[in-house]
């Protein structure tokens, strides 16, 4: 059995120092979006790193803890758009790929993200 077969994702996504730059990543990436750039403007970057860091690693093998609040509740009352959620995913396959993740990584992620769409969009 190969590697990948047997390393959990998060261990694939680089561990928690991994993705702690991953998810540092995205946000400053989110912020230079101009789609989705507007939804953060009275966010605190730092604290959207942290909650984006904790919600990949607990949801991809690692012991962290998720602190935020549930997705749907999060979303709930913005009525997001299918552009704005390409637009995410978009940004976060640009920054797996630019962090050196391989394809079946970004593959893997993506499809967790598709699954998450309900809990998101037009809510
Ligand atoms: C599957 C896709 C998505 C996931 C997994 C996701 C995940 C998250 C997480 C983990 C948080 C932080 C939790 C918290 O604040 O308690 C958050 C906050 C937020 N998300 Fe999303 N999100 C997604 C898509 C989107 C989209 C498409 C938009 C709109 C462009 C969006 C806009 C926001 C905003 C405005 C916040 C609040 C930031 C703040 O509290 O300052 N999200 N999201």
């Amino acid at each position: 059995m190969t590697q990948t077969m047997t390393r959990t994702l998060y261990d694939r996504l680089g561990g928690g120092a991994g993705l702690r730059k991953i998810a540092s990543d995205l946000v400053d990436e989110h912020l230079r979006n101009p789609v989705i750039a507007p939804r953060f403007s009275k966010s605190d970057p730092e604290m959207v790193k942290r909650l984006a860091y904790e919600f990949f690693a607990a949801g991809s093998g690692g012991t962290e803890t998720y602190t935020g609040r549930d997705l749907r509740t999060i979303h709930s009352g913005m009525n997001v758009s299918e552009e704005e959620f390409v637009a995410t995913v978009d940004d976060v396959l640009k920054v797996l790929h630019a962090n050196g993740i391989g394809q079946r990584e970004q593959e893997e992620v993506l499809a967790i993200f598709w699954t998450l769409k309900g809990d998101v969009l037009r809510i």
